[in-house]
């Protein structure tokens, strides 16, 4: 069969430029979508009265043949037919005849693919929120298991002051909390139909728009057809908060492999989720965690390269949108890709406790707060920091921490020392006294894992509602 637009041209197109024109190799993966608009189009075609109702059972009947096909592989997709929509509808008339034909009346690809669009983001979205639980949910549970594990916390990558281990993890909670967020606000985004937009004016049949939109549960349908088929917004959007999640990604990945380093040894990861050398027979490679944080830049560089297809272009839709998928799709694989390893792999996450209170015994990450000490005493806090600096520079000078100095080495430093400084300097003591909402003392950090598990729950309702919702 020739081309479906063939009609106005008088050669064959330069097999070339049916190579580089063609999306079909990517946008295949919008097959069962474009079946899916195509069900809804062509019933409300049939209640508007557009098309005789036989027709239109003829052609549902069929649409529904070729989406048996493509889901069990039978389909085989041409180039020659350059895209999703063409093969499908290439398809439909091979199954049903000419009046296959009339699926397209009132409908330009241009308003038909960006509802393809739409419905494939709106059903990753609530994928990705649901994947976004469940490594919540893993993070959440090693935190309860964690509650009395201190370790020192870092500035500058230098000890700064010991925090509850429970409480590190639930600073990655937290993060994805506002991942699972700002996906779940872009749902409204996305959640608008274009379909009836036509190719950009609207259409001269009396279609309803708004039936379409029901039938495929959208909330809303495009309020200005120009827009509806140019805006590609919902994807920058999604591509925008898929980096920033990668981005928190890469830097949990970075730190579990600081983490599962000889230097630090603060953690284990399971075997299942590590990979050996070729060479050196002693390696156990953190491979998932790098790779995360490797494949952050493709997905930051996909939401540059949709930025810049749109910067410019004119109203309606030009053939450079069709830029807009792969990238999609690869970011889509690549989140995928990382967070069903995220979980299981935090889940099964060994942690080294003794390793991480050896590590809080040697260091200096104390000091701030025997400068509270005196400054509660009195002492200006200027002052207090001078003091206790000094202090620190005779420990290091004598190969001491502080916990090991005399009262007769403190009082050398200020007289207001007394025994009680040693209380003080306890680990414990350190992490309880920072007792304000949000810090990491364990009352505080206890309420933060409550909190935490009731979003939990209203994610996991959150989730089940829309699955049915953006089928
Ligand atoms: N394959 C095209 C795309 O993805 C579909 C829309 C084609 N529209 C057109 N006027 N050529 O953008």
């Amino acid at each position: 069969m020739s081309k479906l637009w063939g009609g106005r041209f008088t050669k064959q197109t330069n097999h070339l430029v049916e190579e580089y024109t063609a999306s079909i190799k990517f946008d295949q993966a919008l097959a069962l979508e474009d079946v899916q608009g195509s069900l809804a189009h062509v019933t409300m075609l049939g209640t508007c009265g557009i098309l005789p109702q036989e027709d239109v059972e003829k052609i549902k009947a069929g649409l529904l043949r070729v989406q048996e096909k493509i889901k069990s592989g039978e389909v085989e997709y041409s180039v020659s037919d350059e895209d999703i929509h063409m093969n499908i509808e290439k398809q439909l008339i091979a199954e049903v005849g000419p009046v296959g034909g009339k699926l397209h009346t009132g409908r330009s690809r241009n308003d038909q693919v960006a509802t393809d669009m739409h419905l494939y983001l709106r059903k990753r979205v609530v994928e990705f929120v649901g994947l976004l639980h469940d490594l919540q949910e893993a993070l959440i549970n090693q935190a309860k298991q964690n509650q009395a594990t201190i370790l020192p916390g870092y500035t500058h990558l230098q000890r700064a002051q010991p925090i509850l281990f429970a409480h590190h993890l639930m600073a990655y909670v937290s993060m994805f909390q506002r991942d699972i967020e700002r996906l779940q606000d872009s749902y409204k985004r996305i959640n608008v139909l274009p379909l009836g937009a036509g190719a950009l004016a609207g259409t001269t049949f009396a279609i309803d728009r708004h039936l379409s939109a029901e039938l495929l549960h959208f909330d809303a349908v495009y309020d200005n057809s120009l827009d509806a088929v140019s805006d590609r917004d919902f994807i920058i959007e999604f591509l925008a908060d898929a980096s920033i999640l990668m981005m928190h990604l890469s830097r949990l990945s970075e730190e579990l492999v600081l983490w599962s380093s000889t230097e630090f040894r603060f953690v284990e990861l399971d075997d299942a989720f590590c990979t050996g050398s070729s060479i050196m027979p002693q390696k156990k490679n953190p491979d998932v965690p790098e790779l995360v944080r490797g494949k952050t830049g493709r997905v930051y560089g996909n939401l540059m390269g949709l930025l810049t297809v749109l910067k410019s272009l004119p109203l309606a839709y030009n053939k450079d949108m069709q830029e807009d998928k792969e990238g999609m799709f690869d970011t889509v694989s690549t989140l995928q890709g990382a967070l069903q390893l995220f979980a299981p792999m935090i889940a099964t996450m060994k942690v080294n406790a003794e390793q991480m209170r050896n590590a809080v015994n040697q260091d200096f990450s104390n000091a701030t707060d025997i400068a509270d000490f005196l400054a509660a005493k009195g002492l200006p806090f200027r002052q207090a920091h001078e003091v206790i600096g000094k202090t620190v520079l005779y420990c290091i000078q004598n190969n001491k921490y502080l916990l090991d100095l005399t009262m007769d080495e403190f009082k050398q430093f200020s007289p207001l020392f007394d025994d009680t400084i040693y209380h003080v300097l306890q680990p414990e003591t350190v992490v309880n006294a920072r007792n304000v909402y949000g810090g990491t003392a364990s009352g505080q950090v206890a309420q933060a894992i409550e909190r935490a598990e009731e979003r939990l729950t209203a994610t996991h309702a959150w989730v089940q509602e829309y699955l049915e919702k953006s089928k």
